[in-house]
């Protein structure tokens, strides 16, 4: 067998086995979800809710190692710092304090993720959705 073969199988076999180990890709129950106007709402959901919900989309390349690794790890850091299925059970103080940090990250332009809005260019926020969303953060 020439060298070039021998390699070109134990890269597939590499490919092959760390498909077998496990990450977590799951979608715990719903039991405080965001209670907003539709139009805020609606936004959230196309744009966050795969990584700041327990509503993840899991598309067929989310299950493929090693790019299994880096969503599942998006969303339980995502949902670790913003969980909108949780949002109706947090003190309003920490609700307050959210819709600021929403709101920055937004004007700022650092979410949704670069890396997810190259795959879902749908979920990237114009001029009007960010205005809408800074009205129901901020206020204004
Ligand atoms: C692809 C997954 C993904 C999407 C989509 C996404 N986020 Fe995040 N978000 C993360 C991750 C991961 C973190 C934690 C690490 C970080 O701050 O980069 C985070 C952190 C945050 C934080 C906390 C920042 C902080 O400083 O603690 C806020 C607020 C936030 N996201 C809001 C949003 C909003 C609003 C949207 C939709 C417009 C959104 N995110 C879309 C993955 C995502």
């Amino acid at each position: 067998m020439r060298l070039s073969t021998i390699i070109f199988i134990i890269i597939l076999l590499v490919i092959i086995g760390i498909q077998f180990i496990e990450v977590k890709k799951t979608n715990p129950p719903v039991t405080a979800d965001l209670n907003a106007p539709m139009e805020v709402k609606t936004i959230f959901q196309k744009s966050c809710y795969d990584c700041h919900s327990n509503e993840t989309k899991w598309p067929w390349y989310s299950k493929v190692a090693p790019v299994s690794w880096l969503v599942s790890k998006d969303v339980e850091e995502g949902r670790e710092h913003l969980n909108f299925s949780d949002w109706e059970k947090l003190l309003p103080a920490k609700q307050r304090k959210l819709k600021e940090e929403i709101w920055e990250e937004i004007e700022e332009d650092k979410m949704p993720l670069g890396n997810y809005t190259l795959l879902h260019p749908s979920a990237k926020l114009d001029l009007m959705k960010k205005q809408t969303i800074k009205k129901w953060a901020v206020g204004n």
